[in-house]
């Protein structure tokens, strides 16, 4: 049987992880955020793939790729484009899969316009604040999700 298929896409600057602003979010690259994803997904049979731009349209091109390429769900962290990106939105409201938003930082303690996110109301579940580790906490309720009840 063909593994189901999570799609892990990151929003801009996140390419930059690890030497942007470590004090926000952290010493960790982005490379070993996905290392760790794949890992784990491909422990519990799913099929990860991490795609990042910093370009809203491209992502939203992707989006609208993920159910000709049989994508079960995504894992997003949509960095900026949380607070801007009606457009982002629209796509996944269009595709219509189950996805997980999730940031790295808390973002209900920084600046208020990081308080408002275009997202948390279409999301399985919201993650914020618990650093990298975030993007694992994620993952794995997405797959419990995706999982058939046994
Ligand atoms: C972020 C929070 C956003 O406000 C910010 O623009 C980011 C990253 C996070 O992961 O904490 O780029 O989504």
């Amino acid at each position: 049987m063909q593994k189901k298929q999570i799609w892990v896409l990151h929003g801009p600057n996140l390419n930059r992880l690890g030497l942007r602003e470590p004090e926000i979010y952290g010493s960790t690259t982005l490379e070993q955020i996905n290392q760790s994803l794949t890992t784990r997904g491909q422990f519990q049979g799913f099929d990860i793939q991490c795609h990042q731009s910093n370009h809203e349209g491209a992502l939203i091109d992707l989006i609208h790729r993920a159910p000709d390429a049989q994508v079960a769900g995504f894992v997003i962290n949509p960095a900026a484009f949380t607070h801007t990106s009606v457009a982002l939105r629209d796509a996944l409201a269009a595709v219509a899969l189950p996805f997980v938003e999730i940031h790295i930082s808390n973002v209900y303690r920084r600046e208020p316009f990081r308080h408002q996110s275009y997202f948390s109301d279409l999301a399985l579940a919201v993650i914020c604040g618990f650093g990298p580790n975030g993007y694992n906490l994620a993952l794995d309720h997405l797959m419990a999700q995706l999982q058939p009840a046994s």
